[in-house]
């Protein structure tokens, strides 16, 4: 199986939920943290399906790198884990720099003429960066189940091969595919959408929704 080995760098919902998910698709997993042991319990209930290290070892281990962490901390994340170690690899993007500071739903730290996944294919020059994952619940990511169709996962970035690669495993968690919407600075787009999914989800009650296309 080809993009058999999966570095995950992060320790929350969405690390957690990737991570079984790979395991559960077969693949090798390790996720990278500051503080590994904070999951070893969690690991432990994998039975062992997925490992823990620091953000360098899951750079260095996986085929897939997986980007999973605070969008206000991708940068240092990524200084953390060394770019050297996820140089010619795929790259999956799933941050937002949500901004929690106000007293409501979160906005932007910054968009319009910026994104996070700009600013992560620029810190990783030589990888192949896709933004993938982030308009969706971590719930939803892998094996979704919405009541009606399920949508196609709204992707971008700049290298084709990296995208097909991103549609393959997609469709192997159950999705119906990619919906490509251009070059990573399209990410600034997908990530505008998500304060909205936000505001849409608590108006409705429910955080097992996504964006579908009509036409
Ligand atoms: N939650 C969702 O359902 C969802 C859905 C779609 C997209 N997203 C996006 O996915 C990303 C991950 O979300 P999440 O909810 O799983 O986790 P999160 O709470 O946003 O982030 C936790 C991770 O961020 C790292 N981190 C936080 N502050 C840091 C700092 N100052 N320096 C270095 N690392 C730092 C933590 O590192 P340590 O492990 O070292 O503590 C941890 O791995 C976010 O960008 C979010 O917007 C989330």
């Amino acid at each position: 199986m080809t993009d058999q080995r999966i570095g995950i760098l992060g320790s929350g919902d969405v690390a957690k939920a990737l991570g079984r998910g790979f395991a559960k698709h077969g693949r090798e997993v390790k996720l990278g943290t500051r503080t590994p042991e904070k999951l070893r319990t969690w690991s432990a209930e994998t039975e062992g399906t997925v490992s823990v290290g620091s953000f360098s070892d899951a750079a260095s281990f996986g085929d897939v790198v997986v980007l999973a962490v605070l969008g206000a901390a991708a940068e240092d994340v990524l200084e953390l884990a060394g770019s050297e170690n996820v140089a010619g690899k795929l790259v999956l993007d799933t941050t937002n720099p949500l901004d929690f500071s106000g007293d409501g739903p979160p906005g932007l730290l910054f968009g319009g003429t910026d994104s996070s996944g700009e600013r992560v294919q620029a810190a990783l020059p030589d990888a192949h960066v896709v933004k993938c994952f982030n308009t969706v619940s971590n719930a939803q990511m892998v094996d979704p189940e919405f009541e009606g169709e399920t949508p196609p996962m709204m992707i971008c970035g700049d290298d084709d091969d990296a995208k097909a690669r991103t549609e393959a495993i997609l469709t192997e968690f159950g999705w119906p595919g990619a919906l490509d919407v251009g070059p990573i600075e399209s990410s600034r787009y997908l990530e505008a959408l998500v304060p909205l999914w936000v505001r849409i989800g608590a108006n409705l009650d429910t955080w097992k929704h996504a964006f579908a296309v009509a036409r």
